[in-house]
């Protein structure tokens, strides 16, 4: 089979699920059923792969911070210059007078930008800090 070959199949459902799907489906712009439902599908598989710690993940990683807190910036580079392979951009918006947000591109072993992530988020002075991960591309066609 084709890699990107459409496969038809049929699936079951509470009547009520199909036309709450159908509902979101419209607002949201899909052109149809089948590519709601597949978007779906891609999206469960990202959160299932990435329970595999050897699967190659990409993502990014959202810090807010207060930089007037004491060692905080030091922390986090510190941080970030041992996991250097792990984390393949940064991104630094001054917030206000006191607030900093970093978005950093991670990508590499699920369990790796995991561990990245949770040492970055953890660390001392760090208001939220957010893990949001998504496919590198290569395993899902369109
Ligand atoms: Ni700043």
């Amino acid at each position: 089979m084709k890699e990107n070959a459409l496969s038809r199949f049929s699936l079951s459902m509470p009547a009520d699920l199909v036309r709450q799907l159908d509902a979101m489906a419209k607002a949201r712009g899909y052109a149809n059923r089948s590519r709601a439902v597949a978007d779906m599908v891609r999206a469960q598989l990202v959160e299932h792969f990435a329970q595999a710690g050897a699967y190659e993940i990409a993502g990014t990683v959202t810090l807010v911070y207060d930089h007037h807190r004491r060692n905080i910036q030091g922390l986090l580079t510190d941080i970030q210059h041992d996991h250097a392979a792990e984390i393949i951009a940064t991104l630094h918006v001054h917030l206000d007078h006191h607030n900093c947000m970093e978005v950093l591109a991670v990508r590499g072993r699920a369990d790796a930008v995991k561990k990245v992530a949770d040492l970055l988020i953890a660390a001392k002075g760090v208001k939220h800090g957010k893990l949001t991960v998504t496919t590198t591309g290569r395993d899902f066609s369109r």
